[in-house]
């Protein structure tokens, strides 16, 4: 067997689930540092410890630009969005941060709580209107985070089921050819490019008009800046929060005593919420960095210009960091966690994710305490986070 052939190619095997993954608990113990080989045929070190996976994320000396500017390593080949915000490094990341930030602080996202609360309890009102059967996630984990990006936007509620047939391209890993992603990238482009001039026009009271407004220093985003922000946004804003959403709750009905929890001790969302965004094994990969220089991880010495996978859902069982890490445990107190990332890029949007998603859940164990899963999930396949496609409930 030559070299090349005795490379595992990553991502590992789709598996139904966000359970932990042994195969990840192994790498951990013996080979926290390995070879991988991506979709593209490009190699990455695939990083699984907690403090490792850490470093990657804060120390600079692992860029952003490099994995998506110029020639380099690729998960695959599809875009990279070089003008995007999480294409970026300091310096130029963080004027972007900057101008971007308000738009999306913790003020912000705790301001339209009550907004995300209304929308929750009229989607869940039509849920209660169907024969105590229904898909959780037509119904209600993929309209409610649309309808907040549609918002946050500016952009028509109605155009919501096309924005979300672009942002599944933009997830997809190996789901779709190349050449259908970047199809649906030139699409969003066109469209974005259009409601961007729309509210230049006619500016309104939505984060798209504040960010064309946006200024620091007299600087302000450029068009092409502007529109992979919004790009992001559907994909990481919209796509992952609907994705995460509905593995979550698949988590609270697989096991009915853990939906039950929530049911008699509501107070516990917000913590709970934090402990299944730690158990989740949502993340199938991440988004690659690229050494700047030669750098020691676990014993192992990166190169530069090599590739690194920051595997955060490996990071979030790290035992040398949570007592019993494959316990889901609800009551755990404040469980910390790196499924928001770490370090420049953490997400910026965590609040208004945080917010979602414990509206979400107290509004379903509110409405619907006898919640219970009717059948096993259908799990999406090849995209860079595992999340159920279908969720069937009876009530
Ligand atoms: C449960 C839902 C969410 C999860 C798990 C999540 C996760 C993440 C992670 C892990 C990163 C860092 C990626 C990296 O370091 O390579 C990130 C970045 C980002 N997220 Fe989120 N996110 C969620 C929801 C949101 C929402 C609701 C928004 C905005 C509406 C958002 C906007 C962004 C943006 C713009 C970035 C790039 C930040 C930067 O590069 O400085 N995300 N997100």
């Amino acid at each position: 067997m030559n070299q090349a052939e005795e490379i595992q190619a990553f991502p590992f095997p789709h598996r139904d689930g966000l359970d932990p993954m042994p195969e990840f608990a192994e790498l951990r113990r013996s080979a926290p540092v390995i070879r991988v080989r991506m979709p593209s045929g490009d190699t990455a070190w695939l990083v699984t410890r907690h403090a490792d996976v850490r470093r990657v994320l804060a120390d600079p000396c692992f860029s952003r630009a490099r994995a998506t500017r110029g020639e380099g390593p690729r998960i695959n080949r599809t875009t990279t969005l070089p003008d995007s915000i999480l294409a970026a490094d300091p310096p130029d990341h963080s004027r972007l941060r900057r101008l971007v930030a308000p738009a999306l602080s913790g003020r912000r996202a705790e301001t339209m709580r009550g907004e995300i609360r209304l929308l929750t309890g009229q989607l869940l009102a039509g849920m209660e209107r169907q024969p105590r059967h229904a898909d959780l996630v037509a119904c209600f984990t993929r309209p409610l985070p649309l309808t907040v990006i549609c918002d946050l936007l500016g952009a028509p509620r109605l155009d919501g089921d096309q924005l979300d047939a672009w942002n599944d391209a933009m997830r997809s890993l190996t789901a779709m050819p190349d050449a259908a992603v970047m199809a649906a990238v030139d699409e969003m482009t066109e469209y974005l490019t259009d409601l961007v001039a729309a509210k230049r026009a006619h500016p309104g009271d939505d984060m798209l008009s504040d960010l064309i407004a946006a200024r620091d220093e007299g600087d302000r985003l450029s068009e092409g800046e502007l529109i992979s922000f919004c790009i992001v946004l559907l994909a990481g804003g919209y796509g992952t929060t609907a994705d995460r959403l509905a593995g979550l709750v698949h988590l609270l009905l697989d096991r009915p005593e853990r939906y039950q929890v929530l049911c008699r001790e509501p107070q516990l969302i917000p913590s709970a919420v934090e402990e299944l965004l730690r158990y989740a094994q949502a993340n199938v990969g991440a988004n690659l960095r690229v050494a700047t220089e030669d750098v020691e991880l676990s014993g192992v010495t990166v190169k530069e210009g090599e590739a690194v996978i920051a595997l955060t859902s490996s990071a979030n069982h790290d035992e040398g960091v949570h007592t019993e890490p494959d316990l889901l445990d609800l009551t755990r107190a404040a469980p910390a966690h790196l499924a928001f990332g770490y370090g420049a890029h953490f997400c910026v949007g965590a609040q208004l994710a945080r917010v979602q998603l414990q509206e979400a859940i107290a509004g379903l164990v509110g409405h619907f305490p006898g919640l219970r899963a009717a059948g096993p999930a259908d799990w999406k396949r090849g995209q860079i986070t595992r999340s159920p496609r279908t969720l069937h409930v009876r009530w």
